[in-house]
C-alpha cells in the first residue's frame, strides 16, 4: 500500500510540473481527478507496474500491459537523468511478453518528444474522455527490438548473472589479477593504449572489480569513480585506493540516477560488459553520464572465440552461457552472455555513439617469459577484443 500511496503522490507532481504546458489548468486538473492510492493496487497486484528507488525513495514508476507501455512518471526532481529511459526501457520489455507486433502508447502531448527519443513514433491522435472532458493525446508505436538474443526470461533478469560468482571469488580474484599475464600482458596494454590522457579528467570505472585500473587511473592524476555489482569486489577496492575515488555498488543492468548527466571525459568498462545483458539500455545510460565529445573504451571476450569455446549452434543469438574457472583455488561456475559481434555493434551505434577503434589485442614479450605455451596460442586465437567508442561532441 505504501508503494500505492507513493505513486500516487508522484503521479500528482509529475502531472503538475510537465502538463501545464500542452494542457489547461481545467484539463490538467482533470487528469488527475478522482485518482486515489488504492487505484493502483489492481494493478500492482497484476504485477503490471514497478518502481524504480534510489537510497529508498521513489523516483519513478511505470506501467505496462501487452503489447502496451501505459505510462511512465518521473519524479520532477530526477527529470533528466536517465530514469524514464531506464522506465520506458522496462516497460517496453514487460509489454513484450508474449507480444509480436509494435508496441503501443498513449502519449500526453508534453511527453512526445521523450518517447520520439526513445524510438518511439506517431501515428494518430485521439482523444480521451477523462470525467467528460475530451483530452487530446498522442498515438504512438516503437518496434520492440530486443538488444540481444532475449532469450532470458525476466526471472533471470532480476539477480546480476555474475553477483554470486564474483561475491565469492572476490579475495582469490584480487590477488590474482595484477599480475595474471592475461591482464598485465594482454589486456591491459591494450586498454590503456585505447585511453586518452586522463590527468584532471574524470573516470568512471564500470565493473572496478578490486580496483587495479582504479589505482592507476588515480596514479594518472584523473577523478575517479568505481561501480560494481559485488559488494565485496567494492571492499576490496576500498583497501586498494581509499577514499582517493568514489565507489558505489550499483547493477550495471540498471540505471545509475547517482551519476550526473554530462559528467565524465572516460567510461572504462574491463572485461565486464560480458555480464550485462541490455547493451541499448547501458550504452544509453553511459551516454548520458558521458561529456559530449567523451568515449568509452571496453574489453570483452572475442566473439569467435566465445563462440567456439562454447559449441553453439547457433552464432546470431545472445545466450547465458556457463564458464567454469580452476585457476582461482575453488572451481567457480561464472555465468556470462555470449553474443555475436553484431549483437554488440548494433546497440552501441544505437544509443548514439560512433565506433573508433576495434582492436584484436596480442600478447607482450612478457607474456612469452612467463607462459611461453599460452602466449603461442594467443599469438594464433583472439580471446579479447578491445574496443574505443565515442559520444558525438555536439547534437548527440
Ligand atoms: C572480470 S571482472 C573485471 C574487474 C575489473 N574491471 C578488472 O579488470 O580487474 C568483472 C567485474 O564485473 C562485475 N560485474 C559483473 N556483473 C556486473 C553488473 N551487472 N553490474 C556491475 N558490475 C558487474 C563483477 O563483480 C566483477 O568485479
Amino acid at each position: 500500500m505504501s508503494d500505492a500511496r507513493d505513486m500516487h503522490e508522484l503521479h500528482a507532481r509529475a502531472v503538475d510540473a510537465f502538463c501545464r504546458e500542452h494542457y489547461s489548468e481545467e484539463q490538467v486538473q482533470v487528469l488527475l481527478m478522482g485518482r486515489t492510492a488504492e487505484g493502483y493496487l489492481p494493478a500492482i497486484e497484476r504485477d503490471e507496474m514497478f518502481v524504480m528507488e534510489s537510497d529508498g525513495l521513489m523516483v519513478g514508476f511505470g506501467h505496462a500491459t501487452q503489447g502496451e507501455v501505459q505510462a511512465v512518471f518521473v519524479d520532477p526532481g530526477w527529470a533528466g537523468r536517465g530514469v524514464g529511459g531506464a522506465l520506458l526501457e522496462h516497460a517496453l520489455r514487460l509489454a513484450a511478453r508474449g507480444h509480436e507486433g509494435p508496441i503501443q502508447l498513449k502519449s500526453t502531448l508534453n511527453a512526445v518528444g521523450f518517447y520520439e527519443a526513445h524510438g518511439f513514433v506517431e501515428v494518430g491522435s485521439t482523444e480521451l474522455d477523462k470525467h467528460g472532458m475530451a483530452l487530446p493525446f498522442v498515438l504512438m508505436e516503437r518496434r520492440w527490438e530486443p538488444s540481444a538474443g532475449e532469450q532470458v526470461s525476466d526471472q533471470d533478469r532480476s539477480r546480476p548473472a555474475a553477483l554470486d560468482a564474483y561475491d565469492s571469488m572476490a579475495e582469490a580474484y584480487a590477488a590474482a589479477i595484477e599480475e595474471n599475464p592475461r591482464s598485465a600482458y594482454y589486456e591491459r596494454p591494450a586498454l590503456m593504449d585505447l585511453l586518452p590522457d586522463v590527468s584532471g579528467r574524470r573516470v568512471l570505472d564500470a565493473g572496478c572489480g578490486p580496483g587495479v585500473m582504479m589505482e592507476w587511473f588515480l596514479s594518472q592524476g584523473a577523478n575517479v569513480v568505481g561501480v560494481d555489482v559485488s559488494a565485496n569486489m567494492l571492499k576490496l577496492a576500498e583497501q586498494r585506493v581509499g577514499d582517493a575515488a568514489v565507489l558505489h555498488v550499483a547493477d550495471l543492468e540498471e540505471p545509475m540516477p547517482f551519476l550526473e548527466d554530462s559528467s565524465f571525459d572516460v567510461i572504462l568498462s574491463s572485461g565486464t560488459l560480458g555480464y550485462v545483458r541490455d547493451w541499448l539500455a547501458l550504452f544509453r545510460e553511459f551516454s548520458r553520464v558521458l561529456k559530449p565529445g567523451g568515449c568509452v573504451v571496453f574489453s570483452v571476450g572475442h566473439p569467435c572465440s566465445e563462440y567456439t569455446l562454447n559449441e553453439t549452434d547457433d552464432y546470431f543469438s545472445t545466450e547465458l552461457r556457463e564458464y567454469t574457472w580452476r585457476g582461482l583455488g575453488d572451481t567457480i561456475v561464472v555465468p556470462c552472455y555470449r553474443r555475436p559481434l553484431s549483437h554488440m555493434t548494433e546497440p552501441i551505434v544505437r544509443a548514439g555513439f560512433s565506433i573508433e577503434r576495434v582492436v584484436e589485442p596480442v600478447p607482450t614479450e612478457e607474456f612469452a617469459e612467463i607462459e611461453p605455451e599460452e602466449y603461442a596460442q594467443l599469438m594464433r586465437r583472439p580471446r579479447v577484443l578491445c574496443v574505443r567508442v565515442r559520444k558525438p561532441a555536439s547534437g548527440g
